[in-house]
């Protein structure tokens, strides 16, 4: 256990206390790191109504959703080394959350994995499961819910 810990990163308040958690265990355990962000894909089509498309942003939806993932993973690793952990990895994907987070777990031989916790107020959320939820069903991994 320990070995190579996975941290779900979305940039919300719950995956930074998930972050934290994980940096106080890969330095306990001197554990590598990895910091996963994933985006839904997002054609132009969908995103005639989106904030995306309202901002004016110069790039594809895609290309924009995929800089903020890269870019929220990548502040978590540099966030982890900044406090004492040596191996600290980015990655971002493009799929269906946690279709795509339970892959990563399988062929990235992941043997924890920290996530924050999921949203309680949201009723679709709830009936639907969040994220944490259908990662914890389905990855064979340890799971580590921060709360
Ligand atoms: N796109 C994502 N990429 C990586 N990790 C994610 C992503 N979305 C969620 N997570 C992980 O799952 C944790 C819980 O988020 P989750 O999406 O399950 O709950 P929520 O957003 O609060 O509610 P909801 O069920 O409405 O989405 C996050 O703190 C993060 O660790
Ligand atoms: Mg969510």
């Amino acid at each position: 256990m320990f070995n190579k810990i996975l941290v779900a990163v979305d940039g919300s308040e719950h995956a930074a206390k998930a972050v934290d958690t994980a940096i106080e265990i890969a330095r306990k355990f001197d554990a590598p790191l990895v910091f996963l962000s994933v985006y839904k894909h997002y054609s132009r089509m969908e995103s005639t109504h989106s904030l995306v498309q309202t901002r004016e942003v110069p790039q594809s939806p895609d290309e924009t959703l995929g800089k903020l993932a890269r870019d929220t993973a990548e502040r978590a690793a540099a966030y982890a080394k900044e406090h004492g952990v040596e191996r600290a990895e980015a990655v971002s994907k493009r799929g269906p959350v946690a279709r795509t987070i339970v892959d990563f777990i399988n062929k990235q031989n992941i043997d924890t994995i920290v996530m924050g916790r999921r949203g309680l107020g949201d009723m679709e959320g709830l009936l639907l499961g969040s994220v944490s939820h259908k990662v914890c069903s389905l990855a064979e991994c340890t799971c580590i819910t921060v709360k």
